[in-house]
């Protein structure tokens, strides 16, 4: 029997969802089966963030992850996915020396890590860098708003555009991300109607985190929304299940058993 094709999400569907008014779902994974699981829900999206640093490497910022690191976990995603578009964070230093080294590393994100686009963050200040990765024909999403790679900057993990000027640079920086040819762009810890009005702003899609009901789509990293991280819970995280407790639940009953010589029984042997 042939195996039935799966037809993956594109860059147009995307657009084509913002124009129909369907929401874009949006998920993180750095692994197979994570990306599996995700995967088969039907996920529009997954993103290889470079959060992977905080909620898997246990680092205190995203800054640490390099390439090789994003390249390890973008493989591992790809190779559980069939039906979602794969995007893959560009880390810190990857794409802010020089155009030269911001294509390298995005081309390496596609050509070795088998992603299908690749997100950036900033605004104006990368416009030129988002320019150059698209003439490559890489797709790429910008990211603005509260940029955690700009966390020494922003002075914590703070919300942006409550102050009118804050506001404006914003709206600035979304129409250069969409001007540079960005097709699509992550707005994070912004206000709500701001997020609205960048949203009915530019014409790509934007896909929102803490930054209100409003914009095309939305995208939570999955141990936030799993409760496996408990290091930090940001407002905007809304918990769906609590698997921490199911997983150290597991792992007592199997120490308990390999102590009290219950395992392996009979069956799990040869
Ligand atoms: O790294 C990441 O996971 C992200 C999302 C939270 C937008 O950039």
């Amino acid at each position: 029997m042939s195996k039935q094709t799966v037809k993956r999400r594109t860059v147009l569907d995307l657009q084509k969802m913002k124009e129909s008014g369907e929401k874009i779902s949006v998920l993180t994974a750095y692994d197979f089966p994570f990306a599996r699981l995700m995967d088969q829900a039907g996920i529009d999206v997954i993103l290889v963030g470079d959060s992977v640093g905080s909620v898997v490497s246990g680092y205190d910022t995203t800054l640490p992850v390099t390439m090789e690191e994003m390249l390890y976990h973008t493989r591992a995603v790809v190779r559980g996915s069939e039906q979602a578009l794969i995007v893959a964070d560009m880390p810190f230093l990857s794409y802010q020396i020089d155009e030269t080294e911001a294509r390298r590393n995005a081309g390496l994100l596609v050509k070795e890590g088998g992603a299908h686009a690749v997100k950036l963050e900033g605004g104006v200040n990368v416009a030129d860098t988002i320019r150059t990765i698209v003439n490559m024909d890489i797709p790429v999403i910008g990211h603005i708003g509260l940029t955690p790679q700009s966390v020494h900057r922003m002075g914590g993990y703070r919300i942006q555009g409550r102050a009118e000027a804050q506001a404006q640079q914003l709206l600035a920086d979304a129409r250069a991300v969409a001007d540079a040819g960005a097709f699509a762009m992550v707005l994070e810890g912004i206000p709500a109607a701001l997020a609205k009005e960048i949203t009915e702003t530019v014409s790509i899609p934007t896909i929102g985190i803490g930054a209100g009901v409003d914009c095309s789509g939305q995208v939570l990293v999955i141990h936030d929304i799993l409760g496996l991280c408990d290091k930090y819970s940001p407002k905007f995280v809304k918990r769906y299940a609590d698997i921490s407790g199911t997983i150290r639940d597991g792992i007592d009953a199997y120490i308990r058993e390999v102590k009290d010589g219950v395992f392996p029984a009979e069956e799990h042997s040869f």
